[in-house]
């Protein structure tokens, strides 16, 4: 199968004919789907499917257990109408590449595994990368069972009803210890590939990221009967916050958003009783992210106050600097020199991986292929396919030149 066709039929999986996104959510129909493609493809090549116990997905060429694995791929959920690429694109190029090192002959010394990482965007129970969490025990399965989706249907529910046993969750060293080194290839979610020229780069390090909860509660009541000056109005103390996340940010030259609201009971006619705000920041370096978010809670206190509004803000999840092992990333510059001739781009990202979670017990590396609008998280996110198959080319050459070392 070639990279297009492989593209071709994933496109159809989760696309919402309204938006043209994709609502591929953890454990859902679109889920599924995904999983079943990935299992066809790994059992149409031979290779041996696996499925551990976190609901990651795995297709072996060579023994496991024989360790010092090169391990390669992504993940296929989205965002809420995310686009085709985040994931996707380091999946798909995955096979193609296995694919490419087989009309090459390439002999493999090393075990070869492709990887499908679960629930890695966290759109529906508010954590990211949960699959590779799990396995690397930075999410215990008591945390996890903890986690409850926007319809109050919980982890363990949403696991049982699609057919996984939400029991067996939780760390997984031993698979992690058969892998000598993991490359994710991913689509840019920026400009800086098109700003160079460059069809690919390599990832130098993962911004400190987080997501906090901010509850506002006030009092609900009639919008047409309440004096202003009787209100405790949740909504004016959360818009304020929102301007001074903003103004924050552009201080530390940081980013801070604020894209997921729930209003209750949100009534046209009502004044909210509650506004919970989810708060996403990220900096280049801890200490502004630290400020980013202090400054933030500060000014949303001190609103709260002011419109007689309680206010909670609870950390729901935090990632620290990621930094990746310069051996790898530099023999994956000199690979793929080797082959151009050319330097190739390494660049920091903002945006949340599996491989930065792996990081902390794996070597990792990543890969990135242009995207000349920069857009991801979104319908309209994209790249050339001429720019995919070089990602495709450029993956199978650092493939091949580790399962031979
Ligand atoms: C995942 O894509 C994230 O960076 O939030
Ligand atoms: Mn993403
Ligand atoms: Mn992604």
């Amino acid at each position: 199968m070639t990279f297009h066709s492989m593209w071709v039929e994933l496109l159809r999986i989760g696309r919402s004919s309204t938006s043209g996104g994709y609502r591929r959510f953890a454990w859902t129909g679109a889920d599924a789907e995904c999983r079943a493609w990935f299992e066809d493809q790994a059992r149409a090549r031979g290779l041996t499917y696996e499925l551990d116990r976190n609901g990651n997905q795995w297709a072996w060429l060579g023994d496991p257990a024989q360790g010092d694995a090169v391990v390669t791929g992504s993940h296929l959920d989205s965002v809420p109408d995310g686009g085709a690429f985040d994931g996707p694109l380091g999946v798909v190029s995955s096979f193609a590449a296995f694919d490419e090192l087989r009309a090459r002959r390439v002999e493999f010394t090393r075990p070869l595994a492709l990887v499908n990482f679960g629930d890695e965007e966290g759109a529906r129970f508010g954590l990211a990368c949960v699959g590779s969490r799990l396995a690397a025990g930075e999410l215990t399965a008591e945390q996890a069972h903890r986690l409850t989706d926007g319809d109050g249907i919980t982890l363990p529910q949403a696991m049982e009803r699609a057919g996984y046993d939400p029991d067996a969750i939780g760390p997984d060293p031993e698979r992690l210890s058969r892998i000598g080194a993991f490359v994710e290839l991913h689509v840019e979610q920026g400009r800086a590939l098109d700003l160079t020229g460059d069809q690919v780069g390599i990832a130098s390090a993962i911004w400190p990221h987080g997501r906090w909860r901010f509850d506002f509660r006030g009092e609900a009541n009639h919008a047409g009967t309440t004096r202003l000056v009787d209100r405790r109005d949740p909504m004016l103390s959360y818009a304020e916050t929102v301007l001074a996340a903003r103004r924050e940010a552009r201080l530390a030259g940081a980013v801070a958003t604020f894209g997921k609201i729930a209003v209750e009971p949100n009534g046209v006619n009502a004044i909210p009783s509650l506004v919970r705000g989810w708060l996403d920041s990220r900096a280049p370096d801890q200490t502004s992210l630290d400020t980013v978010v202090t400054g933030i809670e500060k000014a949303a206190r001190e609103y709260a106050q002011a419109h007689g509004v309680e206010l909670d803000v609870v950390r729901e999840s935090f990632t620290p600097l990621i930094e990746f092992e310069h051996a790898l990333r530099d023999e994956l510059a000199r690979i793929l020199g080797k082959e151009t001739g050319l330097t190739v781009p390494v660049l920091g990202t903002g945006a949340g991986h599996d491989a930065g979670i792996l990081s902390a017990t794996v070597p990792t590396a990543m890969l990135f292929v242009r995207n000349p609008t920069g857009i991801s998280h979104s319908p309209a996110e994209y790249a050339a396919e001429d720019d995919c198959v070089a990602g495709v080319t450029a993956l199978a050459d650092v493939l091949e030149g580790l399962v031979r070392r």
